[in-house]
């Protein structure tokens, strides 16, 4: 196989049952828990999941490479993990292509600012590295995990999907695609996913999701649903069959077991495995120790939310690292570690300068946090503003035109057959895949 470490890294979860049992943070796709109220143990959680932390060298290369500055949720590492980014920069050098996949469970009709960050930075990074993008919905895995019936799992991506265009996604470069729509009429997608199953067994999932005997088979297998969009040849639309177009997965960190058990089939199905940029959760209006969620709507501004909504929210719910009192908050200072409405000017502002001297005077207890919350109402209310009116210019044509399996604006040459000699090789060695 390849790279000793980079296997080792991706092993690594396989005996790894449930991410958790000897630290206390939770992290996993259906469940983020910690008891500290700074959050997630990010650098630990790293080390658990064997991928390697950004850090400036890496930071510099992209900007060394894209000459522009990068994205602040990337500067602030709020974008903090990866694996393979430096792979992904060296094609971009050679100017070979890549392309990005991203996606979202959509379990509810209308989608909180913590969905959105992950959609914010991959605009980000489409436009900056001009490549193609597919979002996978996965309305098939919330109608096998949760109460829903399919259509209503099916009405929710639809839905879903408007508020993903309205982050201005570009329709050259992006298909947008429902796993229950898509996937039926979808032969090479559909192959692929067969082939993950054959690799990967109970036991396997098991070690790495933590399914247990009364868990439905839809569940058991649903990971090769979202392991599929890894590979191009899942996409012959838009890579003209060709299977080696190397893959960058944007996606919350809780997403990696996915992509741990991906990189793990992917050369056995003689496909590269999938670079991976992992984000940290975005907190709750209640405090860093649980992720939003969207069925509380006390716990998160959404993107349907009225400026009222916005104002009356981060006034009575964002959990405050000030003082108890005027005198007390003077004397003592805030605390920005803990404080939400400053951790989201950390993730909404843009302003570097403006962030560092929030964070100044409102540690050394000069900036009251009425006056804190007042920016961050400010600037939230103009972000969900932009993207409500964005999102009510869409009509359910252009909706679907993103949802057509289409070519984008790229071409690709189509692929190569192997030469005899080749082929001869590959039958010999390799098992059926
Ligand atoms: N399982 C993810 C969720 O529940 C959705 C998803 C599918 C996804 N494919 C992805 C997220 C790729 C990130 C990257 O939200």
């Amino acid at each position: 196989m390849t790279e000793p470490t980079q296997e080792m890294g991706d092993m690594s979860i396989k005996d790894d049952k449930m991410e958790a049992v000897e630290e206390d943070d939770i992290v996993n796709p259906w469940e983020v828990a910690t008891s500290s109220a700074k959050g997630v143990d990010y650098d630990k959680l790293i080390k658990r999941f064997g991928s390697t932390k950004i850090d400036d060298a890496l930071l510099q290369r992209i900007e060394k490479l894209t000459g522009k500055p990068v994205h602040h949720l990337l500067r602030r590492g709020k974008f903090f993990s990866q694996r393979d980014m430096h792979m992904i920069l060296d094609l971009y050098e050679q100017k070979k292509p890549f392309y990005l996949y991203t996606g979202r469970g959509p379990s509810s009709d209308s989608m909180h600012m913590g969905h959105l960050i992950p959609f914010i930075f991959t605009k980000w990074l489409q436009d900056t590295f001009d490549v193609p993008l597919v979002i996978q919905l996965t309305d098939d895995e919330k109608y096998l995990w949760k109460d829903l019936t399919l259509e209503q799992a099916n009405h929710m991506a639809f839905e879903n999907a408007k508020d993903i265009i309205a982050c201005g996604f570009d329709i050259e470069k992006t298909f947008i695609f429902s796993d229950l729509d898509f996937i039926s009429n979808s032969p090479a997608f559909y192959r692929n996913m067969c082939r993950v199953q054959k690799l990967v067994t109970y036991n396997q999932v098991k070690g790495i999701f933590g399914f247990g005997d009364s868990d439905c088979i839809g569940k058991i297998s649903f990971p090769a649903i979202q392991a599929s969009p890894s590979f191009s040849s899942s996409f012959p639309e838009i890579f003209n069959g060709r299977s080696d177009i190397p893959c960058l997965i944007p996606c919350a960190i809780d997403q990696d077991p996915y992509f741990r058990m991906t990189r793990d089939v992917a050369p056995r199905m003689n496909h590269l495995k999938p670079a991976l940029i992992h984000s940290t959760f975005f907190p709750a209006l209640q405090g860093a120790q649980t992720k939003m969620s969207a069925s509380d709507s006390s716990s998160s501004i959404f993107v349907t939310d009225s400026d009222k909504q916005i104002k009356d929210k981060i006034n009575k719910y964002a959990f405050s690292g000030g003082g108890a009192t005027v005198e007390e908050h003077k004397e003592k200072g805030g605390n920005c570690d803990v404080d939400v409405a400053f951790q989201y000017l950390t993730f909404f502002m843009e302003d570097d300068d403006r962030l560092e001297e929030i964070k100044k005077t409102y540690s050394s207890g000069e900036l009251l946090t009425g006056f804190l919350k007042k920016e961050l109402i400010e600037i939230l209310q103009k972000l969900v503003g932009e993207h409500r009116q964005r999102r009510a210019d869409l009509t359910d044509d252009v909706v679907r035109q993103f949802m057509t399996p289409r070519k984008l604006k790229y071409d690709f040459p189509p692929p190569t057959p192997p030469s005899d000699k080749k082929k001869k090789k590959k039958q010999k060695n390799s098992k059926a895949v």
